[in-house]
């Protein structure tokens, strides 16, 4: 406390300043220049970003942010009687009020820090999940799901002996809400359903989808990896038993992620995997647990990852949400609109309600080889099942090209996509 007093409390980095926030779609342009990458050239051309989905660039303001606490406030935490240790831990736990503030959680105790949503979902499958779920019990997922919110419950499945029910999308990729609500079922114990689908970008009704699910009594999990740089969230509105999601999709570092759980849930969750920090004592014959969500976080967490989480989420708060959805609203439309004239591209996915997400394929052309010669001009897409595979078998393909939309794209980089992909249609078919 001596030494804390002398060095000073630590001090979360402010994000950009407010007077920068509520911009209009075209001065979003004017945040470019906090992303130092965006400048890259590729193969003699200016870089064109768009696999955000995949991982979006980081702002300088989360990389000061990550560099500035390791250079003056580093130290492991909950642990050190010293000043560094303090200053450290205060870090940490103001990055998951932080978070909590921005899912609008009840408390910063419902926040749980894990490596990444796939950790996240491992954690409540190996816990809840195990805890909770007999034979005969069923889950849905919808078609759209990640592996990582697929293998998980298939993992769990060769435990417990739970059936997965599989809720389907129209042809446009909208989620069938009437078919998921005449699957469920009193024996269907958890919906586990992405908010936003990585590989076509559909939204989920996902308040809808949980008023359903509870109403015959499951649990509900949201994956919104690919909403939370999108769009606001609050879990409160949304009545969710648990939402997660990754930060390196939201402009912050990989490595570090989030489970939110109501606190009832997590307080009678049995812990997933045991290490230090998880415990209150332990003796060789018995250890009793810690609270959560210190009951969830064993071994030394990513400290500097939170850090930095905290520093992004500060940063797209900062812009507001108007001008962020504005914007990628106006850049998704325009993308389809340039797209959508190219003869021999098919866009899959074309939902009313759908995020900056454009997956589509070229006429006889594979889409690792579009992705290749797309590169050579700049432009940077992903190719393939976008860890998806189900929801590529639902459109009777094996892949796609996805180009995926961030706040720093612009109308330009969706022309000279489309350039892109008519030149490659030009060479390849
Ligand atoms: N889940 C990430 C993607 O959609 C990696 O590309």
């Amino acid at each position: 406390m001596l030494f804390q007093a002398r060095l000073g409390p630590y001090r979360q980095p402010k994000g950009i300043p407010v007077a920068k926030a509520e911009k209009t779609v075209r001065d979003m342009r004017s945040l470019r220049g906090d992303f130092p990458i965006l400048e890259t050239q590729v193969a003699g051309n200016p870089l064109v970003y768009l696999d955000s989905a995949a991982s979006a660039q980081k702002p300088e303001t989360v990389v000061t942010a990550m560099t500035r606490f390791i250079h003056s406030d580093y130290a492991n935490v909950h642990r050190g009687i010293h000043a560094l240790g303090e200053r450290a831990t205060e870090a940490y736990e103001q990055a998951r009020s932080r978070v909590a503030r921005f899912l609008n959680a009840r408390s910063a105790g419902e926040i749980v820090f894990t490596s990444g949503a796939t950790a996240a979902i491992n954690l409540v499958a190996g816990s809840w999940g195990e805890a909770n779920l007999k034979a005969g019990d069923q889950i849905i997922l919808s078609v759209l799901e990640h592996h990582s919110n697929i293998v998980p419950w298939q993992l769990l499945r060769e435990h417990r002996g739970i059936e997965i029910v599989v809720a389907p999308v129209d042809d446009e990729g909208g989620f069938d809400l009437a078919a998921f609500a005449g699957l469920l079922r009193p024996r269907c114990k958890l919906v586990a359903v992405a908010h936003i689908s990585n590989a076509i970008g559909t939204v989920l009704p996902v308040r809808e989808i949980t008023r359903l699910a509870h109403d015959t009594g499951a649990k509900v999990l949201i994956d919104g990896s690919q909403a939370v740089a999108h769009r606001p969230v609050d879990v409160r509105d949304l009545d969710c038993d648990f939402y997660v999601f990754t930060g390196h999709k939201l402009y912050g570092p990989t490595g570090i992620g989030v489970l939110y759980a109501k606190a009832d849930i997590l307080a009678a969750m049995p812990p997933w995997q045991g290490g230090g920090e998880m415990i209150r004592t332990v003796t060789f014959a018995r250890t009793e647990f810690a609270d959560p969500p210190a009951r969830f976080e064993a071994g030394t967490p990513n400290i500097i990852g939170a850090v930095g989480l905290a520093a992004a989420i500060d940063y797209i708060e900062g812009i507001g949400w108007p001008s962020i959805q504005a914007h990628e609203q106006a850049l998704l439309a325009h993308g389809t609109a340039v797209l959508s004239r190219l003869n021999g591209l098919r866009l899959i996915g074309t939902a009313r309600e759908k995020s900056g997400i454009l997956s589509f394929t070229l006429e006889g052309i594979h889409p690792h080889d579009a992705a290749t010669l797309l590169d050579r001009r700049g432009i940077a897409v992903r190719a393939g099942h976008h860890c998806a595979q189900p929801a590529m078998d639902r459109f009777g393909v094996a892949g796609t090209l996805r180009a995926s939309i961030a706040l720093y794209n612009t109308i330009e980089e969706l022309d000279r996509l489309a350039e892109g992909v008519a030149e490659v249609l030009r060479q390849l078919s």
